[in-house]
């Protein structure tokens, strides 16, 4: 079945989308659900509306990006992302942890179980997706380094290589690298993965190869791509974000239709791919997740904690 699927990909009049359906039907009726969890992924997509989510094109997903190392307009990261080198790629996972290192990907891929997620991704910028990510859980990476009692937030940073990521040699505003962070909590909640791949193939390098972060309750500019380094800490790290316009991105970032941006209403989504005359649909709140992680902002004012 690997063999077939691997065929598959390599021709060129089969669509990413296409083989991955097919794969999806084979894996459903081989596995039953069971084992790579394909019955309740669309539970987990779907989450509180109960709904299958279809995701969007590998077209749409690959080449509507933001990706600021790569330039500030949707195509540039597909244009140019291909010059960023993606291997050999190891994480620095250091701070409140027991067993600090530097781990080659490989290692840890080897230790972690990759399942496959279908999830809504909503930009701040009020446009949306679904895409079906491959990762695994950021909970067994944090189980498997050890974290130290007394650790409350996690930390996460992009490379900086400026030969390779065109926009760290112009700053362009930002203090790369990239910066990105959670409370340990939201890390730890099982919805939280590290993607490696999508559609069933390797990520491309626009949506964040070989690595990144998906927070799919979270406004997309939390989900850090291509991560070199996570760092356990006591206190709540520095995001990119919120460091160029606090008022505007806060460290929490969930997705609140009853919480606008300064500049627009988030109330509202338009779905990318939908065509340029189709409605925008509404904004669901935590992106239609509110029944698995509601729990984790009880009590909070989450006007004031945006
Ligand atoms: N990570 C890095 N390193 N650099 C970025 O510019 N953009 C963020 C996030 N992760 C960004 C990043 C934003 S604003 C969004 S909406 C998502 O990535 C987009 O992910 P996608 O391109 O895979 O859809």
């Amino acid at each position: 079945m690997a063999h077939r699927w691997k065929n598959d990909l390599s021709r060129e009049d089969v669509t990413p989308e296409a083989v991955w359906m097919d794969r999806r039907r084979i894996m459903a009726g081989a596995v039953a659900g069971v084992g790579l969890g394909l019955a309740g992924l669309p539970g987990r997509g779907g989450a509180a509306t109960g709904e299958e989510l279809e995701p969007n094109s590998y077209e749409d997903i690959t080449s509507y990006n933001n990706f600021y190392e790569f330039g500030f307009d949707k195509g540039d990261p597909k244009t140019h992302a291909g010059e960023l080198t993606t291997e050999p790629w190891s994480v620095e996972i250091d701070g409140m942890v027991e067993r600090p290192g530097r781990y080659d990907l490989a290692d840890i891929m080897a230790r972690m179980t990759v399942e496959e997620r279908i999830y809504r991704l909503r930009c701040v910028e009020a446009w949306s997706m679904v895409v079906p990510w491959q990762g695994f859980e950021l909970a067994d990476l944090l189980n498997w380094v050890g974290v130290k009692p007394g650790a409350k937030y996690v930390a996460f940073e992009t490379l900086y290589r400026p030969e390779e990521m065109r926009a760290q040699r112009q700053r362009g505003g930002i203090d790369w690298p990239y910066r990105e962070g959670l409370r340990l909590d939201e890390a730890r909640h099982p919805l939280t993965i590290m993607a490696t791949g999508l559609y069933g193939k390797p990520l491309p390098n626009q949506n964040g190869a070989p690595i990144r972060l998906v927070v799919p309750w979270k406004y997309g500019f939390k989900s850090i791509k291509s991560v070199v380094r996570i760092t356990l800490t006591d206190s709540e790290p520095e995001t990119t974000w919120n460091m160029l316009q606090p008022n505007e991105y806060g460290f929490y970032a969930n997705v609140n239709p009853n919480v606008d941006h300064p500049r627009w209403s988030q109330a509202r989504e338009r779905v990318v791919g939908g065509g340029l005359f189709s409605p925008k649909q509404p904004t669901l709140m935590f992106n239609g997740y509110e029944d698995e992680v509601a729990a984790l902002y009880e009590g909070m004012d989450l006007e004031r904690f945006y």
